[in-house]
């Protein structure tokens, strides 16, 4: 007798409903659609992500390695109920984010990953993920922990959670934050912002592909060393280079 062991391996996914596409104006005046990423698209998004794994700044190496981990898992089904979503201007990425249902009260938050930086993309993404866990997966709270201190401005200090630290997280056990369903209310008229529905043209635009980021983060260049360097010990030429 043979026993078929992918499917004794794969995950049991339960069937999530859809986020409804949203379209943010961005300070630059661009428009940036957050969508639903599919599991087939995954291989589009791995290899910005990848990218990043060895970006030694403000924790990207160790967010991007985790969210590498988790898209792999989730496209080869060994990732339990998770969702993607994708922000985009004119189609190019500019922010990842990702989570997971638990139950039908308790969302799983992931991660946030900014590809395009100064902007708040990876903020407005993170409100984007916060409606799909209180609007669409109709949960009651969301765990959620920072892994850099940007992360940490940006969800426990902007919209105020509460401690839940008798609750290791998924991500590498730490103790755990929650947004609450009141909490996230209390947000809704000033941190989650956009609207719905999308453009067709934009949205055709952003379902078509997903782009590179057109800039996405990079190291800065070492300007200590150059204060250093025999024959430049202001840096210039690091500060020109840096400036073409
Ligand atoms: C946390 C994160 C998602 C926030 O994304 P965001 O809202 O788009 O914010 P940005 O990264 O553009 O800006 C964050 C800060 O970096 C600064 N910044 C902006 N452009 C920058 C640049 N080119 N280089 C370095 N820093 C920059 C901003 O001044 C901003 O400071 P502020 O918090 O005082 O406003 C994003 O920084 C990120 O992906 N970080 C790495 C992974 C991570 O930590 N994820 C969250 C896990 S909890």
């Amino acid at each position: 007798m043979s026993v078929d062991v992918e499917s004794i391996l794969r995950t049991v996914d339960h069937e999530l409903p859809p986020f409804p596409p949203k379209v943010i104006m961005l300070a630059t005046g661009e428009p940036m659609v957050i969508r639903q990423a599919s599991r087939d698209e995954i291989p589009d998004i791995l290899p910005h992500v990848e990218a990043l794994i060895h970006h030694d700044r403000d924790f990207y190496d160790v967010v991007a390695a985790r969210v590498y981990s988790e898209l792999l898992g989730h496209f080869k089904h060994r990732y339990q109920d998770q969702y993607l979503l994708v922000a985009q201007c004119d189609g190019h990425l500019a922010a990842v984010v990702n989570g997971r249902a638990v139950d039908a009260k308790t969302g799983m938050s992931l991660h946030t990953l900014g590809l395009r930086r100064g902007l708040r993309a990876g903020a407005h993404a993170f409100a984007a993920k916060m409606e799909y866990h209180f609007d669409q997966l109709g949960h009651q709270e969301v765990l959620i922990v920072a892994e850099s201190p940007i992360g940490f401005r940006r969800w426990m200090i902007e919209y105020k959670l509460e401690k839940r630290f008798e609750i290791p997280h998924e991500l590498g056990g730490c103790p755990s934050w929650s947004l609450t369903r009141a909490l996230f209310d209390r947000a809704r008229g000033s941190l989650v912002v956009g609207s719905r529905p999308v453009g067709k043209e934009l949205l055709a635009k952003a379902m078509a592909a997903i782009l590179p980021p057109t800039d996405p983060p990079k190291m800065a260049p070492d300007f200590l060393a150059a204060t250093r360097a025999r024959y430049d010990s202001t840096g210039t030429a690091i500060i020109a280079r840096t400036q073409k």
